[in-house]
This record gives C-alpha cells, structure tokens and sequence, in this order.
C-alpha cells in the first residue's frame, strides 16, 4: 500500500555557506522525493530555541541554537513514499563519521554539529516542524 508522506528538511548554515544547495536538493529530487515548498531563512536564536524545544534538556542546547541561527538556511517540504524514514536514510546518521557512504551527512557533513542536514524525527514531528516554518 502507498504512504505518501511529508517531512521537513533543513539545509543547515554550514552547507548553505559553502554553496551545496543545489546539490543537496538533486539528492532529494534524484530520489523521487518532491520540494513541494522551500524558504531560505535567517532565524533569530529565540526562533531556532523554539523549533530545537524538544532538545532543551540537552547538553548541547545552547550551542545548537547559536549555531543554527548562526547563518541562513533552506527549509523546504518533501513529499514522497515513506519521506520521513526515507529523508533520514539519505540523511545518513547523525555524526558524520559515522554516517554510511553516499548519505549526504557523509558526503558533505564536517562535525556532529555541521552536520549539513535536518529531517524530521517522526510523522508527529513531521508536521510541528513543517508548520512551524510554513504555516500562513
Ligand atoms: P539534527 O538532526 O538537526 O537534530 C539535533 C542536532 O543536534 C543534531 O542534528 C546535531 O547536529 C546536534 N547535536 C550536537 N551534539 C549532538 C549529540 N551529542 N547528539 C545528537 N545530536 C547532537
């Protein structure tokens, strides 16, 4: 049975400094994974500790937040069969070094933080991320 889905992908200050933009959007689209909508933005930090929320208890927090409003971004939708397990195995894992090859974390991520990319953790988290940056 089909399962179209949403998710939301980011393209963090680092890959967006280095102009891989459209090289990270060839992936999604290569894949079958449709850019429905897409924005670059400049967060505030107060904007980036807002859709970081569910990390606030971490260690990181802070640094995360600084570091994503640090510079500006690409939020776009993707749609597609599974979009949001699917984003997140393109994505590759979450530390660079440990990402599988050909996943764009590997191919262009620098460090856990500049890790290039965000994708949704969930279809629940799917949708608070998609209207968080895309609600009229
Ligand atoms: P992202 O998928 O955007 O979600 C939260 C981010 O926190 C994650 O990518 C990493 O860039 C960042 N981060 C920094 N330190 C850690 C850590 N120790 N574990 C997980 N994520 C981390």
């Amino acid at each position: 049975m089909s399962n179209v889905e949403q998710t939301l992908s980011i393209i963090k200050p680092d890959a967006v400094e280095r102009n891989l933009i459209d090289e990270i959007k060839a992936i999604f689209t290569k894949n079958n994974l449709k850019i429905k909508q897409d924005k670059k933005i400049h967060l505030t930090k107060d904007e980036a500790a807002e859709f970081y929320k569910v990390h606030q208890s971490k260690p990181f927090y802070d640094d995360l937040c600084t570091y994503l409003s640090s510079g500006p971004i690409v939020a776009m939708i993707l749609e597609g069969e599974n979009a949001v397990l699917f984003n997140r195995e393109l994505m590759g894992a979450t530390d660079p070094k440990k990402a599988e090859d050909k996943t764009i974390r590997k191919l262009y991520g620098i460090s856990i933080d500049k890790n290039s990319v965000h994708g949704s953790d969930s279809a629940e988290n799917a949708i608070k991320e998609i209207n968080f940056f895309f609600k009229n």
